[in-house]
Order: structure tokens, then C-alpha cells, then sequence
């Protein structure tokens, strides 16, 4: 297309300057030849918590958050959460294109072969306070997984990559298992090799005394549904990490602890802990209005509500809220669930939401559902995690692809003391600096 150029007038110089356009953007370090003298730095570009910044290009996920579409590789959301597994939909983000059945098995077999952790992996978690927060405990033991592979440092190499992401994908729902049979007190349970990945999942969690566990299939498939749409959206807290510690080429084990860590913060993937204790704090329906009240007068956060990219209602949110009726055919209705769908008619209804475009996010039922299906609240973003994992690789590994991706280092604004405001004598000045 012509024209696709930005033309940007330096009113301290008088010099113009034309900026091509890609895709909408600018590139940040075309700036830099914008200047007044000529040994200056440039003009950078200041963006705190990324609000206006592409840091990247990618083929992966695609949101319009003001029309509320979200695609992974160009299929819906809710056409794959109807009609596909979550094992398919990882291969699909993963690999590009949704598996044929040959495909599929062989990746189900590779996946359903790296479930098993190493049996010190188990004396480690053994270490673990008995109370220790699950999500504490997936952050610290995926970063240990990176002392049982040292080969997975050669990030490089393809072959050693694929395969650090069929044991990443597959031990991930072992170790968020331990970590909740080690807050319960319970025997650790091995993968069993002839369940699917989510019952496989169930089996590990639940299974007691009986020789065999196999979950509700209701239960399993509303658990592959949230699975499925949680396994990726973008360039989130969590996803940034993984590309930011990424790309200073770590082993794919300590990158994903520190994905999984900015995904264990209330304002990301913690949320939906938080709503269940919001739940609980407000009682009851009636307690709704003056809740609000106390929201509006910005005492705290209506916790499942809102989002950086979603100016309109979460696709997600929309498909989970079918899938809480489902679980609750099963399970019985939870009481919370009347106080959150009050919460929400009075919460879009509201002028101070509607003037915000606040709607009910990804985390506003799942807690629900997940207190519906046995689990507590601190587990809640450990099974968050678990898809997530997949995105996470999906995105890293794209990353480690792309010839325009270098080791992230951003740029900062000073604003602290130089020598002189400091109060440095000259002498002391010019010993410091070497002089
Ligand atoms: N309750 C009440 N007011 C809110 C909420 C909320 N949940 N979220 C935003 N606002 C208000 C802000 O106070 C602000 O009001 P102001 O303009 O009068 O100051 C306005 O809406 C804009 O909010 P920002 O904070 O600028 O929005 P931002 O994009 O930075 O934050 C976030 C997005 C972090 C998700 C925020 O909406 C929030 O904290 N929500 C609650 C936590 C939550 O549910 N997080 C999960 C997100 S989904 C996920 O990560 C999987």
C-alpha cells in the first residue's frame, strides 16, 4: 500500500522526518535518528507495562478485544472448544495446524510417555512445607527439572527442544498433581498410561485405595474445555516472561518457572483465586449493592473483572459460563454461582463498568467450577498453568525462531541523583569515574 509512512516534525530542530509503517507500527529504533545534536542518544520510545508496544510478531493467537474474537492459528475459540481435545488444540498451537489422526497418535503417545517425573522429583517435593502454596510448589519444580535435563540447555537444537517440550507438556499435570496430594497429605499417584491426558490428570489427583480411577466424563471434558481455553492468549504477563528470560537462551525448565511465576500474581492468573475469596466475603446477594458501592468508591477491585486487551465481553468467559451448568448438572449447584451471576447483571448494568468496558473475565467462573469439581482455591492457578504450559512453548519456541528476536534489554528514563546532586566531592568524583 502507499503512503504507508508516518511523518513526524521535531519542533526543537524544525527537521521532518518519514517513519515507515509496518503493519500499523512504527519501529521504536527508527526514532533514534531524531536528534538535535548530533552525538544525542535519539528520541526513544516510553511505554510502562507495554500499553502500546508490539513486542513482537507472531502467528500464534489472535484477539480483537474491542469485538471480543479470540483465534488460536486462525481457528475460534469456541469452534475448537466444541469440537476438539486439548491435546489437539496444543499440537495445534504448537505445531500450526491441527493434527490428522496418524499425527494425533503419535502424539498422544509421546506426550502420554513423559508424564512420569523422576523419582527424586517426588523426594523433592517430599521437602515442601505442608502448607505450602501449590502454585509455590509448580514455580520451584519446574525450575528444578532443569537439573535433571542439562541437555536442555541447547536451545539451538531443534531435536532437544521437541523434546523438553513433550516432558514439559507432559509432566506438568504430575507435578501440579503432587503438589496438591503433598498440601493433602496423600500418597503420590503415578501416571496411568491407557487414560487420556485430563483423565489421566484426574486419575492422579483423586484416585484413592480403588485399583483404578476414572473421572466423570462430564467432569473430564469441562476440565479439556478450560484447558482449551486457557492454553494460550498472547503476549500476557506470563507469556512476556517466557519470551523475555527466553531470549538470554536458558533451558526451557527455568524459562517456564518464570512464565509460571508472573502467571501466579492476583492481577494475572492468580484472579481466579481471588474471586472465590470475593465470593466469600460478600455472603450473599444481597450483600451485592453495597459491595459495589465499595468497589466504585475504589476500595479495591471487582476481581474477575476487566482486561488489558478485552474491552468487551471474554469469549472465554461466555463458553466457561455454559460449562459451569454442565459441571453443576453433575456436581449439584454451588451457592456461589447465584452471587456471580447478581454480581455480574448489576456489575453490566452499572455505569462506572459500562464507562470502563468492564466485563466479566476468563477468571470469573472458572473458580467456580473448579470449587464445583473438589478443588481448593489455591490450586486454582496450578490448573491455570497446566494448559498454559503449551502456550508458553508455543510462543518460546517462535521466539527462538525468529531472526529479528535478540536478548531483551529495554531502556530506561534516569531520574535519580548524578555525582553532582549527590553531594560527591570533586576529588571523590573523579576517583569514582577512574580519573
Ligand atoms: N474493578 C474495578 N475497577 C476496575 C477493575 C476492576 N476489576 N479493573 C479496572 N478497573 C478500573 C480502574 O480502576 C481504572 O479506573 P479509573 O480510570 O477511574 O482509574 C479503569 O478501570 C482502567 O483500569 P486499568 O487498571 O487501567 O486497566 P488495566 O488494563 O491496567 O488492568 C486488569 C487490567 C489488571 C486485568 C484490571 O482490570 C484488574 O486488576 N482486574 C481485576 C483482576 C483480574 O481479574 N485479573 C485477571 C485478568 S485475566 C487474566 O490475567 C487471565
Amino acid at each position: 500500500m502507499q503512503n504507508e509512512t508516518l511523518s513526524v516534525t521535531d519542533n526543537r530542530t524544525g527537521r521532518s522526518y518519514t517513519l515507515p509503517l509496518f503493519q500499523g507500527s512504527i519501529r521504536a529504533t527508527d526514532l533514534r535518528q531524531i536528534k538535535v545534536e548530533p552525538d544525542d542518544f535519539g528520541v526513544m520510545s516510553y511505554d510502562p507495562a507495554y500499553l502500546n508496544t508490539a513486542c513482537c510478531q507472531s502467528s500464534i493467537t489472535y484477539i480483537d478485544g474491542d469485538k471480543g474474537i479470540l483465534l488460536y492459528r486462525g481457528y475460534p475459540i469456541d469452534v475448537l472448544a466444541e469440537r476438539n481435545s486439548f491435546l489437539e488444540v496444543a499440537y495445534l498451537l504448537l505445531f500450526g495446524e491441527l493434527p490428522g489422526p496418524a499425527a494425533l497418535k503419535v502424539w498422544e503417545d509421546d506426550i502420554t510417555h513423559h508424564t512420569l517425573v523422576h523419582e527424586n522429583i517426588k523426594k523433592f517435593m517430599d521437602g515442601f512445607h505442608h502448607d505450602a502454596h501449590p502454585m509455590g510448589m509448580l514455580v520451584s519444580t519446574l525450575a528444578a527439572l532443569s537439573t535433571f535435563y542439562p541437555a536442555a540447555r541447547h536451545v539451538k537444537d531443534h531435536t532437544e527442544r521437541d523434546l523438553q517440550v513433550l516432558r514439559l507438556v507432559g509432566k506438568i499435570p504430575t507435578i501440579a498433581a503432587y503438589a496438591y496430594r503433598h498440601s493433602l497429605g496423600l500418597p503420590y499417584v503415578y501416571p496411568d498410561n491407557s487414560l487420556g491426558y485430563t483423565q489421566n490428570f484426574l486419575n492422579m489427583l483423586w484416585k484413592m485405595t480403588a485399583p483404578k480411577y476414572e473421572g466423570n466424563p462430564v467432569l473430564a471434558r469441562a476440565l479439556e474445555v478450560l484447558f482449551i481455553l486457557h492454553a494460550d492468549h498472547e503476549q500476557n504477563c506470563g507469556t512476556t516472561a517466557m519470551r523475555c528470560v527466553g531470549s538470554s537462551l536458558p533451558d526451557p525448565y527455568v524459562t517456564a518457572a518464570a512464565a509460571a511465576a508472573g502467571l501466579s500474581g492476583p492481577l494475572h492468573g492468580g484472579a481466579n483465586e481471588e474471586v472465590l475469596k470475593m465470593l466469600d466475603e460478600i455472603g450473599s446477594v444481597d450483600h451485592i449493592p453495597a459491595y459495589i458501592d465499595a468497589v466504585k468508591a475504589g476500595k479495591f477491585k471487582l476481581m474477575g473483572f476487566g482486561h488489558r486487551v478485552y474491552k468487551n465481553y471474554d469469549p472465554r468467559a461466555r463458553i466457561i459460563k455454559q460449562t459451569a451448568e454442565q459441571v453443576f448438572a453433575v456436581t449439584g449447584r454451588n451457592a456461589k454461582l447465584d452471587i456471580a451471576l447478581e454480581l455480574e447483571k448489576i456489575a453490566l448494568e452499572d455505569p462506572y463498568f459500562i464507562q470502563r468496558k468492564l466485563y466479566p473475565n476468563v477468571d470469573f467462573y472458572s473458580g467456580i467450577i473448579y470449587q464445583a469439581m473438589g478443588f481448593s482455591p489455591d490450586m486454582f492457578t496450578v490448573l491455570f498453568a497446566i494448559p498454559r504450559m503449551v502456550g508458553w512453548l508455543a510462543q518460546w519456541k517462535e521466539m527462538l525462531d525468529d531472526p529479528e528476536q535478540k536478548i531483551a534489554r529495554p531502556r530506561q528514563i534516569y531520574t535519580g541523583r548524578m555525582p553532582e546532586t549527590a553531594g560527591v566531592a570533586p576529588q571523590v568524583k573523579n576517583e569514582l569515574v577512574g580519573v
